[in-house]
């Protein structure tokens, strides 16, 4: 039913300089695979094959990750290297890829309004990859959970998070009617509010599956906080106009956009997934 997600990738990662310098931020390896390349095998498995990349200057290294490299294909055919081009080939089978690019970076917002023509009149899910998401072996990812939600409630989802009060400011941050369990119906929505403003601890984390409305309501969104088109703003109109549902996820989530998450990521994949693998 829901067959398309997008992948915001042109942001700038100025909090990774000077290795975002000429490198995408979404090609820093969490040890052995890439961070966007763990956003597309979610995003895969929630049974979301179309995958459209909004990128913009110097991340070509995304669009050739996700190609033949036939060169290497040749050179390592036959041999034991072989194993680790497994994730990526699987990926590959599996996916569609195609690309669009934002000119200037003027917000996630901006962002998504870029992808319209890629993911066309119908919901598709958004992943922004530097917010990395695990889930134990044989439990659904993140994306998977939403897309059995969106089945029910047929409207744009955010996932969501508690946060501890010092971090509340680097988030969008929801109020909601409790619907049950971890699931809220959205009443308020603030972008990056001060502790005091914040309308609860519940932060909106990078996944979020969203009714293709949401294209005209960005498109009528003035610029709001760091004068940057907010997708936060655009959700808080739906929610008003509709409903937005809020789903307390079940899994890690890792903030990769911060040297501290990266480092986190990197230990517990390390000690819990890479070497259980190779
Ligand atoms: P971030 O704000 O975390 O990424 O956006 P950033 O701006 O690249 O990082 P810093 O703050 O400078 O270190 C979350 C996601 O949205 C994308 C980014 O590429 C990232 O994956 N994004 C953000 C865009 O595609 N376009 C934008 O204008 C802004």
């Amino acid at each position: 039913m829901i067959k398309k997600c997008l992948f915001p990738v042109a942001g700038y990662g100025t909090r990774f300089l000077p290795a975002t310098k000429s490198m995408p931020k979404e090609m820093l390896p969490v040890v052995n695979k890439p961070l966007v390349q763990y956003g597309v095998e979610e995003c895969l498995e929630a049974g979301l094959a179309e995958v459209g990349f909004v990128t913009g200057r110097g991340k070509r290294a995304i669009a050739d990750h996700f190609d033949l490299n036939y060169e290497l294909e040749r050179e390592i055919a036959g041999t034991s290297k072989e194993q680790y081009l497994a994730s990526i080939r699987n990926v590959m089978e599996k996916g569609q890829f195609s690309l669009t690019r934002q000119t200037s970076m003027k917000g996630l917002g901006d962002a998504i309004l870029n992808g319209r023509r890629l993911m066309g009149d119908e919901p598709f899910g958004v992943v922004l990859s530097d917010d990395l998401c695990l889930t134990d072996k044989g439990e659904d990812g993140v994306l998977a959970q939403m897309v059995k939600l969106f089945k029910q409630f047929r409207c744009s989802i955010v996932a969501i998070q508690e946060v501890p009060e010092d971090q509340i400011s680097k988030f969008g941050v929801i109020a909601g009617d409790k619907i049950k369990d971890g699931l809220f119906q959205v009443t308020d929505m603030v972008e990056k509010p001060a502790p005091e403003d914040a309308p609860s601890n519940l932060a909106i984390i990078g996944r979020y599956i969203l009714t293709p409305d949401i294209f005209d309501i960005i498109e009528s969104t003035a610029p709001g906080k760091n004068g940057e088109v907010q997708l936060t703003d655009a959700l808080l109109t739906q929610a008003k106009n509709g409903c937005v549902m809020a789903y307390k996820f079940k899994g890690r989530r890792f903030d990769c956009g911060s040297v501290e998450g990266f480092v986190d990521a990197t230990n517990y994949v390390y000690e819990n997934v890479y070497s259980k693998e190779f």
